[in-house]
């Protein structure tokens, strides 16, 4: 009898066992909210100062302190840990600020995050500057980065895109206006495609003209023809396309000339140096130029290629340089986008501000994306491995950087449900309109493989 207890009790104790180790791994999410967060919560409570004294995040008491401490109760006095804010519960782990001690910086938590993570058994700690003097810590209970769904409180804006999901859970947004231009570079098979439908999933639907250039015969951009309101599927077409994109930010400068000549006595805030300025009105709708595969723009067969291969980057370089103020934008898709490329190569690169790099076949290629960013960086874009295709890094304005996944969407859904219910919201640019495409009839491309759709979360 007490033998069949013992079997049933260890078979129990097994399977229980066996059921929270697949839990974590098939539902992640929930096992973080069922038992990884409280049992993370009693650990930072009770342990918070004993952590933080042995990662030598204490300071000495200040001294009124410590001879209030003496006179009143007598006990030994000890360091204190930066003083704590409250702890704030999400789907994906937890918040909490500290205020920093007098002498510490951010950069002293930063060092500890790792240290700090194995002491409350969580994913990953990351540390935020919030303002002088007080950080965030962001507790991520398991890695968002498997299965990604965007936080649904990600909200974009008029072009503003929340395309992908940092690793500490937070969206990162692609944002036209404060990164006009930007670059997206990674080995084949590596995820750029996937960057490129999300961000024009997410443009879709707002009043934005997008344009495509996809010399891969339009193989990637053509299932979202509906939407687009020019697309150049050849090296010819894009010589055909490039100089009309010129001429319209040409005649936007034009238009916001005219405004500031209105009178002499015009208000100063009248006075306007982009489209931005201009009142509702008048103001011309932003384009976004797509551009996958750029080296196919560059390479040339013959002799007699290269002069229009020279226009064109002339071309493009005119855009990067001037196209910010007059609401044009560049989204430039890529394996590898150094000076072999040929002339004005890395001079158009220079003027791609906003840097994604997804996985690459060699250091010299995430150094052409990242290098100028932070050394640092290349080397994590160099360690992605080919198992997560979606991955990348992301560099920042401020020179910081930091992983990145696009969620999963699938062809079908970015080309059937989004493109073409939004192909009404394509703004009117009459200089365009011999470059629409023809939209492809009956059903979309089919995808290899099951496909979820992004499926936001509450954050
Ligand atoms: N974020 C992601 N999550 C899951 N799978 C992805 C993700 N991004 C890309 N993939 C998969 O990787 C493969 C290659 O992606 P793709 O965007 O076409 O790469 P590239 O354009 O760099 O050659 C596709 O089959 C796609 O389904
Ligand atoms: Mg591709």
């Amino acid at each position: 009898m007490t033998d069949w207890m013992t079997v049933a009790e260890v078979g129990g104790s097994l399977a229980a066992i066996g059921g929270a180790a697949y839990a974590r791994h098939a539902h992640p999410a929930a096992y973080w909210s069922a038992v990884g967060l409280p049992a993370s919560v009693v650990r930072l409570l009770a342990s918070y100062s004993s952590t933080m004294d042995a990662c030598g995040l204490t300071v000495e008491p200040p001294r009124w302190r410590a001879v209030a401490v003496k006179a009143t109760t007598r006990r030994e006095i000890r360091p204190v840990p930066p003083r704590r804010g409250l702890i704030r519960l999400t789907a994906t782990g937890l918040r909490m600020r500290l205020r920093l001690a007098p002498g510490q910086e951010p950069a002293d938590i930063a060092a500890s995050a790792e240290r700090l993570r194995h002491a409350w058994g969580v994913h990953a700690v990351y540390v935020r500057d919030v303002k002088p003097g007080v950080v965030e810590l962001r507790l991520v209970g398991f890695d968002v980065l498997r299965d990604v769904r965007m936080p649904r409180r990600a909200r974009g804006g008029l072009l503003r895109v929340p395309v992908a999901l940092r690793e500490d859970a937070t969206a990162f947004v692609r944002d036209y206006r404060a990164l006009p231009h930007e670059l997206v570079l990674g080995a084949t098979l590596s995820g750029k495609s996937m960057y490129l439908r999300n961000l024009i999933a997410g443009l879709a639907t707002q009043p934005v003209v997008l344009v495509g250039i996809d010399c891969k015969r339009g193989v990637e951009l053509s299932p979202f023809a509906d939407r687009f309101s020019a697309l150049a599927v050849d090296q010819q077409q894009a010589a055909d396309l490039l100089p009309v994109l010129v001429a319209e930010m040409e005649d936007r400068y034009d238009l916001i000339k005219a405004r500031q000549g209105i009178a002499p006595s015009t208000p100063d805030e009248l006075i306007t140096s982009d489209i931005w300025g201009l009142p509702d009105e008048d103001r011309p709708p932003p384009i976004v130029l797509f551009i996958d595969e750029v080296a196919e723009l560059f390479l040339v067969a013959s002799r007699k290629d290269e002069d229009r291969r020279d226009e064109m980057v002339t071309q493009l370089i005119r855009l990067a340089q001037l196209g910010r103020a007059a609401g044009i934008h560049l989204e430039v898709c890529g394996q590898r986008f150094g000076a072999e490329l040929g002339k004005g190569a890395t001079m158009l690169r220079a003027q791609l501000t906003g840097r994604v790099c997804h996985r690459v076949n060699d250091e010299a290629s995430a150094k052409m994306a990242l290098g100028d960013i932070a050394p640092e960086a290349a080397w994590a874009a160099c360690s992605i491995p080919s198992e997560r295709p979606g991955l990348a890094v992301a560099g920042d304005t401020s020179g910081g950087w930091s992983r990145i996944r696009t969620p999963n969407l699938s062809l079908t859904h970015a080309a059937a449900a989004t493109c073409r219910a939004a192909a009404d919201f394509a703004p009117e640019v009459p200089a365009l309109s011999p470059f629409r495409p023809h939209a492809p009839t009956g059903a979309p491309v089919a995808t290899s493989g099951p496909m979820a759709s992004p499926q936001p979360v509450t954050e």
